[in-house]
C-alpha cells in the first residue's frame, strides 16, 4: 500500500464508518458544532497547511489519520459519558493497525488524539498541539447562529478567517 493511501483506508474501514454514522445519528438535532466528516477533513487540511507553513515534521498520512480519528470517541461519549479523547484514543489504537499504520505510528497518532482537548502554548509543535490548534481553527464562529449560547470561551471563538 502506498504511504499516501493509508488515510483512505481509514474512511473505508467498516468500524470507522459505523462509528461515524452513529455520531451523525446522535447529532441529528444538535444545534452546535457537529463532529462529522466535514469537521474531520477541515481539521486535517488546516493541520496540513500549518505543517507546510511552519515546516513541521509530519507526513500527510500521519496528519490525516490523527484528524480523521480525533473525534471518533464522541460515539462513546454520547452513549455512556466516556470523555471522547479517551474513547477516541482506544478506537484509534484498534483501527490504525488495520489500515496499514505501524505500531509506532499508531502510538504517536493515538497520543495526539488523547491530547487534542488540552490547550498548549504556541511553541509546542507536537502532533497533539497541532491537532488542538487546527481543531479550534476549523470552527466558523463568525457565521454561527448560536455562538452566543456556545460554551466556548470568548477568546477561543474564531471571529475571522485565520486559515
Ligand atoms: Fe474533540
Ligand atoms: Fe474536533
Amino acid at each position: 500500500m502506498k504511504s499516501d493511501e493509508r488515510y483512505n483506508s481509514i474512511i473505508a474501514n467498516s468500524e470507522y464508518l459505523a462509528l461515524l454514522n452513529s455520531i451523525n445519528e446522535y447529532e441529528t438535532d444538535r444545534k452546535f458544532c457537529r463532529h462529522g466528516i466535514k469537521h474531520l477533513l477541515d481539521t486535517a487540511r488546516i493541520m496540513y497547511i500549518i505543517t507546510l507553513e511552519e515546516n513541521l515534521p509530519y507526513s500527510k498520512d500521519i496528519i490525516y489519520a490523527a484528524a480523521l480519528l480525533h473525534d471518533i470517541g464522541r460515539y462513546e461519549q454520547y452513549k455512556n459519558g466516556t470523555p471522547h479523547h479517551i474513547a477516541g484514543k482506544r478506537a484509534a489504537e484498534h483501527i490504525l493497525p488495520r489500515c496499514g499504520y505501524s505500531a509506532d505510528e499508531a502510538e504517536i497518532i493515538s497520543k495526539a488524539i488523547s491530547e487534542h482537548r488540552t490547550p498548549s502554548d504556541d511553541t509546542d509543535s507536537s502532533l497533539g498541539a497541532l491537532l488542538y490548534k487546527a481543531d479550534k481553527l476549523s470552527r466558523m464562529c463568525f457565521c454561527c447562529g448560536v455562538k452566543d449560547e456556545c460554551y466556548w470561551d470568548r477568546e477561543l471563538k474564531n471571529e475571522n478567517i485565520i486559515i
